[in-house]
């Protein structure tokens, strides 16, 4: 330009809209940039269409939780509803089986023949109800309910015991008695050996595993009750009778659960039992034993609960006081233990009695035909 007044040149004027150079810097800036644009504009849209699919799914969720929780309810319903069908009918089987039970017999009566080593044995098993006793060369025939052979096992025996002891379960009280002349295998039916255990420590193992279980274990030795499970013996216990029950206070009672315990309590009180030697069994049960288990059984689905006595009794053996030859103390017990025996015979011509006035009462029936029928099976039990 013109040179200025004062001589200086003026500034140069800056050009308008410069374009800087381009470097290749600023390029890859660029290009970055737009791809990025391009990026966020792609990630944006997937963001949305993921957000729209994962609100499509939630509904879809809320729908199939509402589908089930309605679901849920209809199901517990229909439990609650099979819950009382089921109790209804755990009621009905109960009434009804024991009911067959009673149509069987509510007194029944077993045959037990014993092992013999005699070439010509004297009783023999003549079918599944009746036994033959030959003596002095003629033959007598008795039935009973049910007759085991002398080869029958112990688990024989036992299955015949199982529909009380469910009845027992049930609610129901129940008592299984051993009765017949010594040495005739009362014990062994009733107590048995440890290898082969008899009717008690097998229905104590299927009762434990039913239910709760409590023992009590009592024996009856010339007319006085012994507690065999207290730990301090010899003390002398009184019977109490209230109304149409019969109680012993104070009687040790013991909780059994497992096999274990069941044994203890077993061995506790078969060591506490009277045992003196007669001349018929050397082994020979000098006082009844009375086994008591309390059972209460309670039923998870139904939520129904019963509690029933299962009463397991070895009777002393019924014998001749001649045929024994007891003298002094065997004489003594001999003697009670023929009193008890006679008294439970009492007893149980008393229950026919009862048994007989009810079935009258509610069936009806033919008065002759029960008279006879009870006169018969009484005659073979107290020969026998
Ligand atoms: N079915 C059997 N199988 C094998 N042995 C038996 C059988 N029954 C009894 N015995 C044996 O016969 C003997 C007498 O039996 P057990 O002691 O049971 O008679 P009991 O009726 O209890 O006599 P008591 O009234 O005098 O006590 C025992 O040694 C016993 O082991
Ligand atoms: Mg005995």
């Amino acid at each position: 330009g013109d040179p200025l007044p004062n001589g200086r040149r003026p500034a140069p004027e800056p050009e308008a809209n410069p374009v800087p150079p381009e470097s290749p810097g600023s390029c890859c800036v660029s290009k970055l940039t737009r791809e990025l644009n391009v990026s966020n504009k792609q990630l944006r849209s997937t963001v949305r269409q993921s957000l729209t699919d994962m609100k499509n799914q939630l509904e879809q969720l809320k729908d199939a939780m509402g589908k089930m929780a309605l679901e849920e309810q209809q199901a517990a319903g229909e439990v609650e509803e099979l819950r009382s069908l089921y109790r209804k009918e755990a009621v009905e089987r109960k009434s009804l089986y024991n009911k067959l039970l009673e149509l069987q017999g509510n007194i029944r009566v077993f045959c037990r023949c014993r092992k013999s080593s005699a070439s010509n044995p004297c009783v023999e098993k003549t079918d599944d109800q009746e036994v033959a006793v030959i003596q002095k060369g003629s033959k007598k025939k008795f039935q009973f309910d049910k007759v085991y052979g002398s080869s029958s096992t112990q688990e024989e025996v036992f299955a015949g015991t199982l529909p009380v002891i469910t009845s027992c379960v049930d609610g129901y009280n129940v008592c299984i008695l051993a009765y017949g002349q010594t040495g005739s295998g009362k014990t062994y039916t009733m107590m048995g050996s440890k290898e082969n255990p008899g009717v008690n420590i097998r229905s104590d193992r299927r009762l434990s595993h039913k239910g709760r279980t409590e023992d009590l274990t009592l024996s009856i030795y010339n007319d006085t009750l012994n507690d065999l499970l207290t730990k301090n013996p010899g003390a002398a216990l009184d019977l109490r009778v209230q109304g149409k029950s019969v109680s012993v206070p104070g009687l040790t009672q013991i909780q059994v659960q497992t096999e274990a315990d069941i044994l203890n309590v077993m061995e506790t009180g078969e060591k506490n039992r009277k045992i003196a030697s007669t001349k018929m069994n050397i082994q020979s049960s000098r006082s009844h034993l009375v086994v008591a288990l309390e059972v209460e059984g309670s039923d998870e689905v139904s939520g129904l609960t019963s509690r029933g006595t299962l009463t397991l009794c070895d009777l002393a053996g019924s014998e001749r006081i001649a045929k024994t030859e007891a003298t002094g103390q065997r004489l003594v017990e001999a003697a009670a233990i023929n009193k008890s025996l006679t008294a439970l015979g009492q007893l149980r011509l008393y229950l026919l009695c009862v048994i007989e006035k009810f079935i009258r009462k509610n069936l009806q029936m033919n008065e002759c035909i029960i008279c006879s029928k009870l006169c018969f099976t009484d005659r073979n039990v107290f020969k026998t």
